[in-house]
């Protein structure tokens, strides 16, 4: 053999060497090219891994020390390469260029957990109040500032994008979801999304799915059947992917029919994955995992923060089963191939985050994308001529909820911490779901910045003092508020800490009284005949008191419209109370879903023909607008609507119309009516516009499990325009054909 010869042949020894350790080297690292699609790059990363690797991508860290850990790993120390205080870490690849993945919470910003120097980041108004705003640019401009804050700050997976339907209004993450409608919340969640992954990072969607109450959270067994399922939350979720390609989906704590729903193969395996054609990865939420070989084969790809569980079950129990063939290698390969397509397709494998670049974030930018998603959120729900407030109000009096100070924030692990923002003393627990927080953002001053009247605060503490101070003045407004957080439910929709008294007692002292509450969803308000005014303000934000004054004084026209049902009472509630038990959390609760189904929110107020206090999609302006010329016709699967929309006021402002449809006959519909479809439109006083809306087909029809089909069934359908559920301006009639359609409503 010559020297060449042999040579070539150590070259030849020494590349099939590395290739059975490094597999990389075998392949034509395809991976690397940008030209090729993410699934052939991931592919081709997937062949060049070893199974170290694959288990690797697979396995993700809490990335916080947490000394109270008692469940698999005493005193957990954070991995050392994961940014502090954050939600999650999962190491990359280097010699695949693969990155870390650093994940952190959540819907509303950047969150820090809890630490003495949490890392200080705007806050969006609550997801419910971007709902509420009813406009899809405006939550695609939130997603991606939060989006473009978690980039700067070093985070590449953004824990957002809650779409768990309004089922239960006690419910105390209502606050972080998008509201009680599968359209509305699947539209305004899908776009927040889209613009967080503009960033070119990952985003969840969360929690899939029925994770509707946090009583009991780890155990409760949500029983619903695969129909209502599919024409309810699940729906809300299938718009929410269309609409927004989320690389990954965190699966819920909860049971469903019986198996926790991160190994649940109906949820993930069929709907999700197989259904739908989901391409990215499963994500745990923090805790979720309860099995290796039944979570890995019925559709977890990873298990999420480590050491919340009670076992590393993807760690070294998953390479036991694959070498033993519980779960198929190629499973594996499936796993990672997943999470590695989400990073190539949206961007996160080219595009880099680089450590912290958080001294570039442009605040004062962010803090007006805030302060306007928050101001068009805010729903004007009462107004005797009380708002805005007259420019000739002399003294004006502030009462409660810090509005001297500032705006409340919603609790958990969504808890963004932000510049000068406050926990008050002795308000809300010393741990988690806490701090209750404040953010820096005051009514008052951006009050007295508008206006030449004398303003003064009283905390409200003292009924009497309070009503005292309301008398003579000019305009009273009182702040109320109702703090909700992950972990557990409000025990009832009445404003907590005596606040009803106080708003009875001060209106009663002065009718001119304005209330301004600030709550994680709806409440009962058992004195608003006595109030002149009522402002939903949500939890609104780091710019919200700003926000809050501008429509106060009529510098901003609300346009804010409901996204749930306020019910009258609890009574008119599908349950009485919440299942399970808050001091038991070993019990496991059922909660039966089948008392309601898919009739959820206002489609459960009209088919009892209950009244709410205010219905879904409600809200005044401090204009007037009247809706015409509705003309629907039949177009493609659906239907399109067209009609007018003219402000017929004094003043610019926007008004949110919407479509209802209505089967003029028995269509086996959970409800007599559907949101169809809505459009917010600005106008400036005398304008006219014209809006048209199409109606997706999935909304005229019914979900068949056998044939996993959705059928239009032929006859008349009422086409209604709206100001809310209950107020149809206009109505026509539309006949429509028997349609079929595919699972994915095509
Ligand atoms: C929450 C998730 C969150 C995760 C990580 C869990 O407690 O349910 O929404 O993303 O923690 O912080």
């Amino acid at each position: 053999m010559s020297r060449l010869a042999r040579g070539l042949a150590a070259a030849t020894a020494l590349a099939a060497s590395l290739a059975f350790t490094h597999p990389a080297f075998a392949q034509d690292q395809a991976w690397a090219d940008r030209t090729k699609s993410a699934d052939a790059r991931a592919d081709a990363a997937v062949a060049a891994m070893t199974m170290d690797e694959k288990l690797t991508l697979v396995f993700g860290y809490f990335s916080t020390n947490a000394p109270w850990q008692t469940g698999g790993t005493k005193n957990f120390i954070f991995p050392k390469d994961g940014l502090p205080d954050a939600a999650g870490f999962v190491p990359g690849i280097p010699r695949l260029g693969i990155p870390n993945q650093y994940e952190t919470d959540a819907g509303v910003g950047v969150a820090t957990q809890r630490s003495p120097t949490p890392r200080l980041r705007t806050a969006l108004p609550s997801g419910i109040a971007t709902a509420a705003t009813w406009n899809p640019e405006r939550a695609f401009a939130g997603g991606a500032m939060i989006g473009n804050e978690a980039k700067l700050s070093g985070f590449n997976v953004q824990l957002a994008g809650g779409v768990d339907l309004l089922r239960e209004p006690r419910n105390g993450r209502n606050f972080e979801y998008a509201g009680e409608d599968p359209l509305l919340a699947g539209i305004i969640d899908g776009n927040e999304i889209k613009g967080i992954q503009s960033n070119h990072i990952v985003s969840t969607m969360k929690h899939y799915a029925f994770n509707d109450q946090e009583t009991n959270r780890n155990s409760v067994d949500v029983k619903i059947d695969d129909k209502a399922a599919r024409e309810s939350d699940l729906l809300a979720f299938q718009i929410a992917m269309e609409t927004g390609d989320p690389g990954s989906v965190m699966c819920s704590y909860n049971r469903v029919n019986g198996d926790y729903a991160c190994e649940n193969d109906w949820l993930l395996n069929q709907v999700l994955k197989k259904d739908w054609g989901f391409k990215g990865y499963v994500m745990s939420d923090w805790g979720a995992t309860h099995s290796t070989t039944e979570a890995a084969i019925n559709g977890l790809d990873q298990e999420s923060g480590w050491a919340f569980d009670h076992s590393p079950y993807f760690a070294g129990a998953l390479r036991e089963a694959v070498k033993d063939g519980h779960v198929s290698e190629g499973r594996l390969d499936d796993m990672a191939h997943r999470i590695l397509y989400a990073m190539y397709a949206h961007g996160s494998v080219d595009d880099q985050v680089k450590g912290d670049q958080s001294a570039t974030i442009d605040y004062a930018g962010h803090a007006k994308i805030t302060q306007a998603d928050s101001e068009e959120s805010i729903v004007l729900l009462k107004n005797a001529g009380l708002l805005p407030v007259a420019k000739t109000a002399k003294k004006i009096v502030l009462i409660g909820s810090h509005a001297d100070f500032g705006v409340l924030s919603g609790g958990g692990s969504s808890q963004v911490y932000a510049k000068d923002a406050k926990r008050f003393d002795g308000e809300g627990p010393d741990g988690f779901p806490g701090p209750l927080t404040y953010y820096a953002s005051s009514p008052m001053k951006g009050l007295q910045a508008r206006t030449t009247a004398n303003i003064t605060y009283v905390d409200g503490k003292d009924v009497k003092a309070a009503a005292a101070a309301a008398k003579g003045a000019d305009l009273v407004i009182v702040f109320a508020n109702q703090w909700t957080g992950e972990s557990f439910d409000v025990p009832n929709l009445s404003l907590p800490d005596n606040q009803d008294a106080l708003i009875n007692a001060v209106a009663t002292a002065n009718k001119k009284t304005a209330v301004v509450l600030e709550t994680g969803g709806p409440v009962l308000m058992p004195w608003l005949s006595k109030v002149g005014a009522v402002l939903e303000a949500w939890y609104p934000g780091t710019s919200g008191g700003e926000a809050i004054a501008r429509v106060l004084t009529g510098e901003v026209n609300p346009s804010g419209h409901l996204p749930a049902s306020f019910p009258a009472s609890e009574s008119q509630l599908p349950r009485a109370t919440v299942d399970g038990d808050p001091k038991n959390e070993d019990g496991h609760p059922h909660s039966d879903y089948t008392i309601e189904g898919a009739t959820v929110g206002y489609k459960w107020f009209d088919k009892k023909g209950l009244k709410p206090l205010f219905p879904f999609g409600y809200g005044l302006s401090y204009s007037t607008f009247g809706l015409a010329r509705l003309d629907a016709t039949p177009s493609g699967k659906g239907i399109t609507a067209k009609f007018t929309i003219h402000n017929t006021g004094k003043s610019a402002g926007a008004e949110v119309a919407q479509v209802y449809i209505s089967p003029a006959f028995d269509a086996g519909w959970e409800a007599p009516k559907r949101l169809g479809g809505f459009a917010k439109m600005s106008l400036n006083a005398a304008q006219l516009e014209q809006a048209t809306v199409t109606v997706d087909p999935r909304l005229l029809a019914t979900y068949d499990s056998a044939s996993k089909t959705w059928t239009v069934a032929a006859g008349d359908y009422k086409v209604m325009l709206a100001t809310s559920a209950a107020d149809i301006v206009q109505t026509v009639t539309v006949h429509l054909d028997k349609q079929t359609l595919d699972v994915r409503g095509q």
